[in-house]
This record gives C-alpha cells, structure tokens and sequence, in this order.
C-alpha cells in the first residue's frame, strides 16, 4: 500500500516536531507548515531547519490566506494540527476553523486530525470556567468539521507525561522534589500518563487505521493508569527517599485558584487540573462505541512506563 503523505500544522510546537519525527519514522512523505507569521523567530526557523534535516519539506502557507492553506494541503492526504492549546489573548484552536474551510475546499484529505490531545472534551460539558473554553473551542471545531463530513480522528492523549509526572502531579511544577510533595485532595484519583513521543508514534499509527476512522482514540496505556499517590511511590522508590506529604482539599485548590492573581492561562490550567485530579475525568467513563484505546490497537507499541519516564529527573 501507498503510504499515505501527511501535513504536519504547528510542527514547530512540543507536540508538533514529535509528530513530524514519527511521521518521517513511519515512512510518510511529511509536510511542515511553515507560517510567513513567525516573521524573524530563528529559533523556530533553527527548528524548521532541524526538521528538514530529518527529511522534512517545508511548505509555506497562513491561517490568513485560504488559497496558501488549499495549496499545501493539495500536497498531501493526511492532515494533522498540533497547534496551541495555550489561551492567553487569543483562541488559538478556533483558528482551525480556517483550515477545516481549506479542507473542505481541497477535497482531497482523507483523515483530518485536529489539535485536541488532551481530555476528551466531549466528556466536559460541566466543565469550570474559565478552563472550560478550551473543552468549548475543541467542540465548536469538531462540529465544524462534523459539518463538512470531513473524514476525521480525534486523540485524546490524557496527560502529557512532562507536565505532569515532572511535577508529581502538582500544578506549576515541572522537577519533581526530593523533599516534599502537595496532594490534590487524597491523592487517589487516577490520571493517565503518556510519554510525549509515544502519543507522536499512537498518532501516526492511527492515520490509515480504518478501524479508528470518524473516532475518538484514547490513549490509555494500562501501566500508566496511577493516582498521585502511587506516582509519588514510584519517585520514592526510584530516589531511596519518602517525601514529607502534605494535602491541598479541593476548596483550598478553588480558593487559592480564584485569589492568588493567576493569569487567564494559568487558571485554565488549574482548572484542568482540578478536572483531573480531584474529580479523576480521565478514568471516569467507559470509552463507547464511538472510540477506541490506542494500547489495544497497537499492542507492539513499548509505550514508556511512569518508572522509566521519571528516571530521567534522577
Ligand atoms: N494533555 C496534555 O497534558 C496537554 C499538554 C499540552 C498541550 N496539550 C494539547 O496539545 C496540543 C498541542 O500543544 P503544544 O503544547 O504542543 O503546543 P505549543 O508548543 O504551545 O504550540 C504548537 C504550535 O502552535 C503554533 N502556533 C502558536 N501560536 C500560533 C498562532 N497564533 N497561530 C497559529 N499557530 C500558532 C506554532 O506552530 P508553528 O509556528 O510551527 O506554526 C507552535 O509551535 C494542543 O491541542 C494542546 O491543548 C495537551
């Protein structure tokens, strides 16, 4: 079979240049979005080099310019768009409505996965603000492309291992301590764990998968599926140390969240993490007749056990 060619939208990000990685590793000729909005940032341009070195072709195109985005997706048969998630002034997901305009246009694209990665947001209608606008805007770009009949996947990739295991699961903090640790309430509730590369290399594993085609794939490796607590154990292990424990209830979580001055982003962020951590979003429902677990799907993937992942912070 003819590998399918794909287009990578925010190549550039944490997630994107992993998709593009795994994209190349899998034998897709891959296409990197370059943005003629990013202006003088050499930073990004040494990253757009670094990916081009890997085998990349960078294609220009905006998300102000329909005729740039139908052209580049022309190229190609699968699109998928990493683009931020972060809310400060902007709705950075609502931009993809542009693109899903494009795709429309084009009329060529075979599997449309939009930036989601994250909690299903279809299981966040009683969602807090003012984290909920990000739930909210993944919803209005999934009817858009609903509307279209675009075909689609959508990956919700629970936790990214970085933000959250770094930290042992406590918010705004990304090493995690030799000391001391805050729980989030009892430290009970079960979140989901996934190492940034694995949820590159599940991704593109789903892109010509028939069986995931107009799903959800959650990712939910099952040795990843842990509360804080044993998150905490497993650090403990790894350092020969038990950390001094206190606890945060979650009207303590709510107040400092709402007093403390935090910006827009970070309030979303807490919000998320209340999501998670205290009322355990993540592992609350059964995943339906409309998904499917990536660890199930493709069992040869050695996805990183939480164990693994925290060595590196030794
Ligand atoms: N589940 C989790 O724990 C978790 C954690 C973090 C993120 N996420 C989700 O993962 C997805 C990707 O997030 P990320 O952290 O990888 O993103 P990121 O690194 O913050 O940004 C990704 C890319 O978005 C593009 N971008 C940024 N601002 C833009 C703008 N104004 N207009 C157009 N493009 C813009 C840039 O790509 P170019 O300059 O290359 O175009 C940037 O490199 C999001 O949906 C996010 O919600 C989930």
């Amino acid at each position: 079979m003819v590998k399918s060619k794909v287009l990578i939208v925010g190549g550039t990000g944490y997630l994107g240049k992993r998709l593009v990685k795994a994209s190349l590793a899998h034998g897709h000729v891959t296409y990197v979005l370059h943005r003629p909005e990013i202006g003088v940032d050499m930073e990004k341009l040494q990253i757009l080099l670094s990916l081009k070195d890997q085998g990349a072709h960078l294609v220009d195109g905006s998300f102000n310019d329909h005729q740039s985005l139908v052209n580049a997706l022309k190229l190609v048969d699968v699109v998928i768009c990493a683009i931020s998630g972060v809310h400060i002034r902007s709705h950075h997901i609502l931009q993809q409505l542009k693109l899903v305009e494009a795709i429309k246009e084009a009329g060529n694209i075979k599997r449309f996965l939009p930036s989601e990665f994250g909690t299903d947001p279809a299981q966040m209608g009683n969602a807090m603000e003012p984290g909920r606008v990000t739930f909210d805007d993944k919803m209005v770009v999934r009817k858009a492309i609903n509307d279209a009949g675009i075909p689609f996947t959508y990956v919700s990739a629970n936790c990214f291992a970085g933000y959250f295991l770094g930290g042992l699961c406590q918010p705004g903090k990304i090493i995690p301590s030799r000391d001391s640790v805050v729980l989030l309430g009892d430290g009970n509730q079960k979140a989901i764990y996934v190492d940034e590369d694995d949820i590159a290399t599940y991704t593109i594993k789903t892109i010509e998968d028939p069986r995931t085609l107009n799903k959800t794939l959650y990712l939910r490796p099952p040795e990843n599926i842990l509360s804080q607590r044993e998150v905490v154990g497993i650090w403990e292990k790894l350092i020969g140390k038990v950390l001094h424990k206190s606890t945060i209830s979650n009207e303590e979580f709510l107040t400092t969240m709402k007093e403390t001055g935090q910006n827009f982003a970070e309030q979303v962020g807490l919000t998320h993490y209340y999501h998670i951590c205290y009322e355990g979003c993540l592992t609350n429902f059964e995943i339906g007749k409309d998904g499917e677990e990536a660890s199930r799907l493709y069992p040869e993937v050695n996805y990183t056990r939480v164990d693994k992942y925290l060595k590196r912070y030794i």
